[in-house]
């Protein structure tokens, strides 16, 4: 795993862009996965000024996201789709029918976890992945405990998380207590993976990160079995290194 550490959350940003614009340079077609979270949100701004910039284009692009909340209609303001569109998809040109979210509002989810696996399939994998990381070290929405092999599947939310997402809606009642997301084994079966991690409030889970055995109780320690991990920190997250 390769940490490097940014003065700032925008530089971070500008080299997560970077990496990603790369990354469709090197191959147009290439398959993207995609987190939500404030984290990414200066890489897709990056991502929008390389695009107006004409330096960049998602034509032959797809993504995948990693995750959506369960029981949110996908129109919803507070659903990950509209996160996406309201951030990144809205204005770049990836043609609608390219992106691809979970289903939250499927009305069975567990058989939207197998069609959304045979989708990761069908599209031939996921080339590059870009993650956030929770406080306790979740990836996607995989809370400590989450076996190391799981694929899509329906997940409950630990009260830490919908604390911290609470910020976006009006009150923690509204916050869905289920997700749907992406398991460890789908996220490790990724070619590349892009971890951002930017603020004081992720310090401390970076310094666990670098020191933590590879274990189920801190989820994102499962990325120091995958070769091809970058780390993207800003000082403050590096501040307890
Ligand atoms: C989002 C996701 C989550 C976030 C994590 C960090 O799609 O899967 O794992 O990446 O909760 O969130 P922020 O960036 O808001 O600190």
């Amino acid at each position: 795993m390769n940490i490097i550490e940014f003065e700032s959350k925008e530089q971070l940003g500008k080299e997560a862009a970077a990496i990603i614009a790369h990354a469709i340079a090197a191959k147009p077609d290439a398959v993207l996965g995609l987190a939500t979270g404030g984290t990414p949100i200066d890489t897709y701004k990056e991502l929008i000024q390389l695009h107006q910039a004409h330096q960049l284009s998602f034509k032959q692009t797809k993504t995948i996201n990693l995750d959506e909340y369960a029981g949110l209609d996908p129109e919803h303001e507070n659903s990950y789709m509209t996160y996406m569109k309201r951030h990144l998809f809205d204005h770049i040109d990836l043609p609608q029918g390219q992106y691809f979210l979970p289903n939250g509002n499927a009305a069975h989810l567990e058989k939207e976890c197998l069609r959304y696996d045979q989708l990761i399939e069908d599209v031939g994998g996921i080339d590059l992945q870009l993650l956030g990381i929770g406080q306790n070290g979740h990836i996607g929405f995989n809370e400590p405990g989450t076996p190391f092999n799981s694929k899509t599947h329906v997940v409950q939310l630990d009260e830490n998380t919908r604390q911290a997402n609470a910020r976006y809606f009006s009150s923690i009642d509204e916050v869905p207590t289920h997700a749907i997301t992406m398991g460890i084994a789908s996220i490790l079966s990724s070619k590349k993976i892009l971890l951002l991690a930017s603020g004081k409030s992720k310090a401390k889970v970076i310094q666990y990160l670098e020191q933590a055995e590879i274990h189920p109780d801190f989820p994102a320690s499962a990325l120091k079995l995958h070769e091809d991990v970058t780390v993207l920190i800003d000082r403050e997250a590096g501040s307890l290194r």
